[in-house]
Parts: C-alpha cells; structure tokens; sequence
C-alpha cells in the first residue's frame, strides 16, 4: 500500500448496505497513511454513522453541503488525488452520468478533475438494468474506472451479480490507479492535434476532416498520467483544450512546423497525431477569388513541410517519437514505411476506413508497429482510452 503514502483519497459513502464494509476500507487507507476524507450521502448515514467513519478516518465526515462548511467541496475538489465511490449505487451512478449535483457528494465530485473509482453494489435486477448499464458505459468512455461487482449472495439472499468485491480487490485498484499516477512523472510530452487549414484565398482553404479528439485525448491522458508538462500544439479544431495542458493554435502546416521545432528539443515524449496537409495551393491570393473571372480554375499544389521527417532527422537519443498513420489501403505496408522513413520509435496505425475508426467517430481501431519489429493489435475503443493504452505502452519504450 505504498502508493497510499501522504495522498488525499475522498471516499464517497453512499446509501447500500455494503456500507458498512466502506468504513473497514477507510480504516485500512488511513493505516496506510493516505490523508482519508469521507464524504457520506444523506442514505449512507442511515447505514452506518458518521461518528463510525469520522473515527476510522480521524476527520470530520461531510455530509450536508449548507451546514458543513460551503467551500469544502471545492477545496476537496482540487485537492484530491483520488475519489472512490463506494458502495455505488444506482443512484449515484445514474446521477453522475446525467451531471446532476444536489449534495455535497456530487457537487465535489463535479468539480474535480481527480480520478474517479466506482465500486457498484446492488441487487442483480438493478446491476443489469440496462440503464444502469448504459450509465455506467457513458462514465466509462468519460474517463471514470469501475471495479466489477462480484457474483455470489446478495443482502436480499438471492444469488447473482452485484457483491461488493473483496477488500484486496478494491485496495489492489486504488494501488494501480495512485501508481498510474506517476507513470509519466517528470515525462515532458508534446503533442500535436487537429487539421490544419492551407490558405487559397481570405474565405477558401484546403483542409481535412480531422477532429483533433485523439490529440486532445493524449494530451488530456498524459497529463492525468503525471507528467511534468504537456504541451498541444493544435490546428484549428472545436474542442476545449483540457485544464493543465499549455495550449498553442495554429492553422497551416508552415505554422505547426515553426510551433513544433520551436519547442522540440525540451520535451522528450512526441506524438504528432496531427492530420497535416501534405499540399497547399503555391499561391495565396489576397483577395477573394471571383467567380467570374475565369471558366476554369487550376489551383497549382506545392508540397507542405514534413514535419514528423525533419523530428525523426532531428531526435536526441533520449527522444521517443511517435507517428500517426491514417491509411485506406496496405494498412501496415504503408505504416512500417513511415515507421522507417521517419525514423520513428512507434507508429499508430490505423485504417480510416474501417468501422469505427476513422476521423469523425469517437472510437479507433488501431495497430501500434514498434521499431523492432513488433506489432499489437488492439481492440475497438474510445480515443480516450486508447490515448491510455498508447501512453502506458510509451511510458516503458526504452529509447
Ligand atoms: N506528418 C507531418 N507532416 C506532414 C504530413 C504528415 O508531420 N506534412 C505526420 C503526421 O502527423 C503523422 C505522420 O506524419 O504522424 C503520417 O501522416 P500521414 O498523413 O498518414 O502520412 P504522410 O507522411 O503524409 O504520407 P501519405 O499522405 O503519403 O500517406
């Protein structure tokens, strides 16, 4: 339990009967010398008390957003290292997944960016439920890590799924989540993202149609992984940089070029997942092109520059660099060229034209190639949990 040591776990007690097997967890988190702060919904108290868990914990539990003191949802809120909702409930589940907050639980659990853990326990009837199902599905993708109940007999003396897990599991995950937590630490990651928009005239450009969610996702998973800084460097896209990320816009490939060389040689983790053009029209005009001033238009293309090929030309020993490959046709042909041309350590590659994956879908399917040769193929996820997959694989490259 190492990796308890001095971190700040809020655990939310909410109203089953496992509650009672919370107040055990709590007492071992606090022997291990996590900083334990319960917070306990108004059902929970009808299960076990405060005074039980405000002993286990040595803190004053919260329980009431108006009588408790009105900021601390707020402080706890940032200054979490870990949230562990346990037992879960439908309730909470349900609430959480449709941003309802109406008391101290839920308001603190809206305002941090800390890790989330769910630990479900109910009857089977409700644990399969399909909106219990899709709810759970919903905070999955959104980044929430649930522990699967156990199946065995229930409070109600049915059998079924919906046990509480054991505490060695529950302890083993809260353990794996905190060491996660370092995984990058003192990593510098720079990421690139989006489309990016070659000029033809002030209104018209050439441009593609990436979102920018796997750049965005890494960015956001990188900096949830622990690393010391992480830089996106985005063309243009609609999405909202993630809190903590040093953000730079940029619209053309000459532009993401400057931005990327300029800041290159202090990071040393580098994902271009960035769709960049590869051609822009040899000539800008100033002003906007009119219809009538010609029958045809030949728009003459220039080559951009290839920026991941001038980082590979350019990488330090202890640089790790990764390239994306969005491809139609001989996926891995094509992918373990650039994975060489460039002198890259690992290429995402990835067919767009296969279901669910591609630019506008929330989910990817991808095949990493490695430079020694080795290659995994992994299973249809969301951008957000294959930016995880893709950063812990990174985190043990050895450069
Ligand atoms: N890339 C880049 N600069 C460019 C074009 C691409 O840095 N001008 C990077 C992308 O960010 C990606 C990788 O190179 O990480 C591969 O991009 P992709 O478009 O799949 O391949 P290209 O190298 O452009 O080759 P092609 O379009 O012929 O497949």
């Amino acid at each position: 339990m190492d990796a308890c040591r001095g971190k700040k776990i809020v655990v939310g007690i909410c109203g089953g009967i496992a509650a009672y097997k919370a107040a055990y967890i709590v007492s071992k988190l606090a022997q291990s010398g996590a900083d334990v702060q319960v917070i306990m919904t108004r059902a929970a108290c009808r299960f076990v008390t405060p005074l039980t868990l405000e002993s286990l914990s040595h803190r004053r539990v919260f329980t009431d957003l108006f009588r408790d003191d009105p900021l601390a949802h707020v402080e706890l809120a940032h200054t979490a290292d870990l949230f562990v909702l346990m037992p879960a409930t439908y309730n909470i589940i349900g609430k959480l997944a449709h941003g309802i907050a109406d008391d101290f639980l839920t308001t603190t659990l809206a305002a941090t960016r800390a890790p989330v853990l769910v630990v479900p326990a109910m009857e089977s009837q409700m644990y399969t439920n399909p909106l219990l199902q899709e709810n759970r599905k919903r905070l999955s993708e959104l980044g929430y890590r649930f522990l699967e109940p156990e199946t065995g007999r229930l409070a109600s003396g049915r059998q079924g799924i919906g046990r509480f897990p054991s505490e060695e599991k529950i302890l083993q995950a809260i353990e794996e989540i905190l060491t996660e937590r370092s995984l990058l630490r003192g990593r510098r990651v720079l990421v690139t993202a989006g489309p990016t928009r070659e000029m033809l005239d002030p209104m018209r450009c050439i441009t593609n149609k990436s979102s920018g969610k796997m750049g965005y996702a890494l960015a956001e998973q990188a900096r949830d992984l622990g690393a010391e800084r992480v830089c996106l460097i985005s063309g243009p896209t609609q999405l909202e940089p993630p809190a903590g990320v040093e953000c730079v816009r940029v619209e053309s490939a000459q532009e993401m070029r400057d931005a990327v060389l300029e800041r290159f040689a202090e990071f040393d983790l580098i994902l271009m997942a960035a769709a960049v053009a590869d051609w822009r029209p040899k000539r800008a005009f100033a002003q906007k092109l009119k219809k009538s001033s010609a029958r045809e238009l030949t728009i003459v293309l220039e080559k951009t520059p290839d920026i991941l090929a001038e980082l590979g030309r350019r990488k330090k020993k202890d640089q790790i660099l990764v390239g994306f490959a969005a491809e139609t046709e001989k996926l891995l042909e094509h992918a373990r060229q650039k994975l060489k041309e460039k002198n890259l350590d690992l290429v995402v590659a990835n067919d767009i034209t296969a279901p669910g994956a591609g630019p506008e879908v929330e989910t990817n399917i991808v095949t990493l190639l490695y430079r020694d040769g080795r290659s995994e193929t992994l299973p249809c996820m969301t951008k957000r949990q294959l930016a995880r997959e893709i950063l812990h694989r990174i985190a043990s490259l050895k450069t």
